[in-house]
């Protein structure tokens, strides 16, 4: 079983200062983004952790290639503590597939169609962070109580935040678990089945590799992740986790970025 972390995108939301480092290499307390979602895919039940990149973003290969100069500069002047950090992150069994054209999440996705063998797989966006790295052990509890079925996390969100996310339909099946019958992505506020948004981890059927091959161009021109995760209700059951706001963290946007950062210092500093 694979983890894939899509990482091709372009930051625009954080210009200029993502021109020459990409999103994901913003610290966040005292780490790059990327660097938490890595840590929860080899917490997790996956046997690899696949980042699709882009090729022009190194700086994300570079952060989790060995160092060793480094590390013996760092021994020498008695500086153990960061050589243990900079040896630890450059040891990280991470993988690379490339994404040439930003074409969308479902088209990212499918990028990493060769590598997931006909097995299950989860999709971790780097732009949300779960340090704690619970909620993909919790997803597959749900999966494993239905079947083996996808699992996908939905959060609550304010009525006028709806439109900037994927959102599901479906019926509550026992506290904190739904079953899904439709997801829409980034719908208008008043067309909004619910105000459950997919907040950006999912353990997701094979199937949806292949239905991905075929997904037609969506909202914003992109191939959407979420149209093929509402093909896939044609065929297979389903099933939402909904998750505490206190269990995940969105870094997309300036703002969240900001306020996940304060709030993670302050935990950090308890
Ligand atoms: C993506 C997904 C969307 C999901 C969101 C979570 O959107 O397409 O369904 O709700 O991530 O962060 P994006 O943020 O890439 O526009």
């Amino acid at each position: 079983m694979k983890a894939l972390i899509p990482a091709a995108g372009l930051g625009t939301r954080f210009l200029p200062a993502t021109k020459a480092q990409p999103k994901e290499m913003l610290l966040v307390v005292d780490r790059p983004a990327i660097q938490y979602v890595v840590e929860e895919g080899l917490a997790s039940a996956a046997d690899e952790v696949v980042i699709i990149n882009s090729r022009e973003k190194k700086a994300i290969e570079d952060h989790f290639s060995p160092n060793p100069e480094l590390v013996a500069l760092l021994r020498e002047r008695g500086k153990d503590t960061y050589a243990d950090a900079v040896e630890t992150v450059g040891n990280y069994n991470v993988s690379y597939v490339y994404q040439d054209e930003a074409k969308g999440l479902g088209h990212a996705v499918h990028c990493a169609a060769d590598k997931i063998d006909g097995e299950a797989f989860y999709v971790l966006l780097g732009d949300v962070l779960v340090p704690d790295n619970q909620m993909l052990p919790s997803m597959q509890a749900v999966s494993d109580a239905h079947g083996g079925a996808s699992v996908i996390a939905v959060m609550p969100v304010a009525e006028e935040e709806v439109s900037r996310f994927g959102v599901i339909a479906g019926q509550e099946i026992e506290p904190g678990v739904w079953k899904v019958e439709s997801l829409v992505e980034k719908p208008a506020r008043e067309e909004a089945p619910t105000n459950l948004a997919v907040f950006g981890r999912y353990l997701l059927s094979p199937r949806v590799m292949e239905l991905l091959a075929d997904v037609e161009p969506g909202v914003g021109g992109e191939i959407q992740l979420t149209d093929a995760l509402d093909a896939l209700l044609q065929e297979e059951e389903m099933y939402a986790l909904v998750v505490d706001p206190s269990d995940g963290f969105d870094t997309g946007t300036v703002e969240s970025w900001l306020e996940t950062n304060n709030i993670l210092y302050a935990r950090a500093k308890s």
